[in-house]
């Protein structure tokens, strides 16, 4: 269903950050999240983009916090408890785990997904294959 939505929404007639824009809107319907959205991979860091919740941190150094360690390894990051990971950036004091998938373009990342939920071991692997296939379709775009 959330696949099938960000489908039919996102275009690549429209700008990255309308497309991008929507997509949280649409990931935000997940049960238990209390932060989804976009860090996008510029130059010299990864940068904010599009999302949905409190205010998050703006500018993350490539080697810092669980999406540096997406953007390095290039694959999806599972975090059951962010309290126990040294690495995690806590943007909000209510997320428990988490969850980063990589957005992959010609063999570089140029944005990751991020999502966090307020409960312990929220996310599985139903939700990386989920992830990953949403971050098919948006790698699209790029
Ligand atoms: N927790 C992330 C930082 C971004 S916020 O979750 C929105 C991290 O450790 O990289």
């Amino acid at each position: 269903m959330i696949l099938e939505q960000i489908k039919a929404i996102i275009s690549k007639d429209y700008p990255l950050v309308s497309n991008l824009s929507n997509v949280t809107a649409v990931l935000n319907t997940l049960p238990n999240i209390n932060w989804c959205g976009f860090y996008l991979v510029k130059e010299d860091a990864l940068y904010l983009g599009p999302f949905q919740g409190e205010v998050a941190c703006t500018k993350i150094p490539f080697k810092k916090g669980i999406c540096g360690r997406c953007n390095q390894r290039k694959e999806t990051i599972i975090i059951d408890n962010v309290l126990e990971d040294k690495d995690h950036i806590a943007c909000s004091s209510a997320s428990r785990s988490e969850i980063v998938t990589p957005i992959i373009k010609d063999n570089n990342v140029v944005a990751l997904i991020d999502i966090d939920s307020p409960i312990f071991n929220r996310f599985s692997l139903e939700d990386k294959s989920l992830l990953e296939e949403v971050a098919k379709e948006i790698e699209k775009l790029f």
